[in-house]
């Protein structure tokens, strides 16, 4: 079940900062991963397996309120679809259920008001995190998940921890500190990991599928060369000339660390071989195709960071509108005279396919 932290959810409802309105770079990778996924339901969902259970159960953990879950979801449901129809099997498997699942801050309102008036699945929320249980024993036949991995389920303890030799004083992130406080930081990101893997192992069915995409740091590139990380450090230069100025304190700015951690590929893949419920069926990188991307400017960067940030920002650095946008404003100045836009390929997006093995 849930545990205490309600999470630091993205930016609700459909405002000019909400994550509904600046997920429009995550809908582009959603989109090249959606031949993956059709692939992944055309050669390893054992659909007849399932038949006989009446309904398919899909969950998307880490949904947010965007638009872009229902968008996965729906490409997910028409994948299996088209693989019953092969097989004769239309007849068999004739409802969907959805679970859309996120931490219970957030905006679930906003998620069902726009849910689209011609689905075709029954939709339920599950609220609580997902390194935890939130579905009884062996009911998902298929869990998806994207760009939420990342944030991890806290800070490392060492991290805020004034005799360690891990405190991270003065900085809101691991990137550029030493190194023990990025050992703790990756230490933390594989305990979540295992956490996360064990709780799916049990609630997903024999042969279910989970398809994760996530951000990360490119195998071989270090922590600080990641294009993700040096836009966090950027924003940690931000926060840094605010404590010059006395907006905000030292102290207040020691104790901010960022719960978010980008996993190399291989990391990610030790941290599924370690665990041992779930073999890798597939593991891409979306790196390439993204080059059909416009390279960001200093705006978006300064909205796509602000949509998913302003939540933590306002609980744990009491910022108010007007602070968020000092902050968010000196990023966007800071983003347009570094040379940052030329590092964007250097973080990629990894796109991985597991195949339920074991419970235990
Ligand atoms: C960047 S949004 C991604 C939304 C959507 N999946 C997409 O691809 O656009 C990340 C989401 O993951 C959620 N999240 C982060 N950690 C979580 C956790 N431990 N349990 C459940 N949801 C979590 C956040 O609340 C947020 O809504």
């Amino acid at each position: 079940m849930d545990g205490p932290s309600n999470g630091h959810p993205m930016v609700g409802g459909e405002g000019p900062h909400s994550y509904s309105r600046n997920s429009s770079g995550q809908r582009i990778v959603i989109d090249m991963a959606l031949k993956l996924i059709q692939e992944a339901v055309d050669e390893h969902l054992e659909i007849k397996a399932f038949s006989s259970s009446g309904a398919f159960l899909i969950t998307d953990l880490g949904c947010s309120a965007g638009p872009n879950t229902f968008y996965a979801v729906s490409s997910i449901l028409q994948a299996v679809e088209q693989k019953c129809q092969s097989l004769g099997l239309e007849s068999q498997i004739l409802e969907f259920q959805i679970f859309f699942s996120d931490h219970v801050g957030n905006d679930f309102n906003t998620l069902f008001r726009s849910l689209p008036p011609d689905r075709r699945y029954y939709a339920a929320g599950v609220p609580g995190s997902f390194y935890g249980r939130l579905f009884p024993k062996s009911c998902l036949h298929f869990v998806h998940s994207s760009f939420a991995l990342h944030w991890l389920s806290g800070v490392p303890k060492e991290v805020q921890d004034k005799s360690s030799p891990a405190w991270n004083k003065g900085r809101i992130f691991y990137p550029n500190a030493h190194k023990e406080v990025i050992e703790a930081y990756a230490a933390k990101f594989a305990e979540d990991m295992g956490v996360f893997l064990c709780a799916r192992a049990q609630e997903v069915v024999l042969g279910g599928l989970m398809v994760l995409t996530f951000i990360t740091r490119p195998d071989g590139i270090a922590h600080s060369q990641a294009f993700v990380t040096r836009c966090l450090d950027l924003l940690e230069s931000c926060l840094v000339d605010m404590v010059k100025k006395g907006t905000i304190s030292e102290e207040k700015m020691d104790e901010f660390n960022l719960p978010m951690y980008y996993a190399s590929p291989r990391e990610m893949k030790e941290s599924v071989e370690r665990n041992g419920r779930f073999s890798i069926k597939k593991m891409v990188e979306l790196v390439e195709s993204a080059e059909a991307y416009p390279p960001p400017t200093g705006k978006m960067m300064a909205s796509t960071w602000r949509a998913p940030l302003e939540g933590i920002l306002k609980e744990q650095m009491q910022f108010g509108e007007e602070m968020l946008d000092e902050l968010f404003n000196s990023f966007t100045r800071k983003y347009e005279e570094s040379s940052i836009v030329e590092f964007v390929r250097e973080s990629s997006i990894t796109f991985v396919l597991l195949e339920w093995s074991t419970a235990d």
